[in-house]
């Protein structure tokens, strides 16, 4: 059996084209897109450091250096809002001074979330790690990462995040099979990228928090180009099953697909509704809206 080991790296993929948000994607990273005042990356990298991960390394590419200049210091900017005694602001900009130092490799062709991830693997060495997607925020008290770092220290296997997912989209998820050994915990058997509806083992679609083990490097490495034509990290996972046993844990809390333009626009509405200052207005504005 594996021996235990402490999760504190974590890869970030956010290679990808974002199609789905052309033209704007054409010269800037889906994964910027602003919640209100913040990136959506801001939000997926502020889970990984609040579940413990102390070593972030995000896979980026061609067009995505504003994600690097998010998180590098700006003392110009600290300077300048010194001098203007704006502390709030401030204290805002030295929040992400005070991540762990992030690290970027290139994924030098968008050649599918497999590959991505298997480019993290020099920097991840022989340990288990997570994965978290770049362009997927998930909010809880306790972070969804942190939930499938406490399955892994009970199996010490790897663990995907699933959720229910309509019938009508399944053709968008990797798709598990398995029997559930708690209610909220299934032994996964197999997973099917994309299936037709009328295929579909389940409706529990995976989505993008993992803990995997380092085995998973391999599999990347004799997984062809599948769905898409792209390296599906599901195909590989499926190699992984023969040999490793694999948990899927349906996580509490709520996900946002920003990289969906609806999925998007209702991370929006909810931040803003959460959000102190701009809750009431907020509200007042959508009753408004529905009721002319
Ligand atoms: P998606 O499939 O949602 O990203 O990948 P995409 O391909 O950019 O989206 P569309 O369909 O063209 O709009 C989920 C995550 O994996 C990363 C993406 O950046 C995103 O954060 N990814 C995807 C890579 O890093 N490399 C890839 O080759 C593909």
């Amino acid at each position: 059996m594996r021996k235990k080991q402490n999760i504190h790296k974590a890869v970030i993929p956010a290679a990808g084209l974002g199609t789905r948000f052309l033209p704007v994607t054409k010269s800037m990273p889906k994964e910027m897109l602003p919640i209100i005042d913040k990136p959506v990356i801001h939000y997926v990298v502020e889970e990984a450091v609040k579940s413990g991960i102390d070593d972030i390394i995000i896979i980026t590419g061609r067009g995505k250096r504003a994600i690097e200049d998010y998180f590098d210091a700006a003392p110009e900017l600290e300077m300048r809002l010194k001098d203007q005694h704006n502390d709030t602001t401030l204290n805002r900009l030295r929040e992400i001074a005070d991540f762990p130092t992030i690290h970027y490799v290139r994924q030098k062709e968008p050649n599918g979330l497999g590959d991505a991830i298997l480019r993290a693997e020099n920097h991840i060495g022989n340990e288990p790690f997570a994965v978290l997607l770049g362009d997927d925020i998930i909010t809880n008290s306790k972070p969804c990462t942190a939930q499938l770092m406490t399955v892994y220290s009970r199996f010490t296997s790897s663990v995907i995040s699933i959720e229910h997912v309509p019938r009508e989209k399944v053709c968008s998820y990797g798709i598990i099979k398995g029997n559930a050994i708690e209610p909220d915990l299934v032994r996964v058997e197999d997973i099917v990228e994309k299936p037709e509806p009328d295929k579909a083992p389940s409706d529990m679609g995976a989505v993008g928090r993992y803990i995997f083990v380092p085995e998973i490097f391999d599999c990347l490495k004799n997984t062809n180009r599948g769905v898409g034509n792209e390296i599906q990290l599901t195909d590989a996972i499926k190699l992984l099953l023969k040999d490793h046993p694999v948990y899927a844990y349906q996580f509490e809390g709520k996900r946002y697909d920003t990289g969906d333009k609806l999925g998007y626009i209702e991370t929006i509405i909810d931040f803003a509704l959460r959000d102190p200052h701009l809750n009431k207005a907020m509200m007042e504005y959508l009753q408004k809206r529905i009721c002319s």
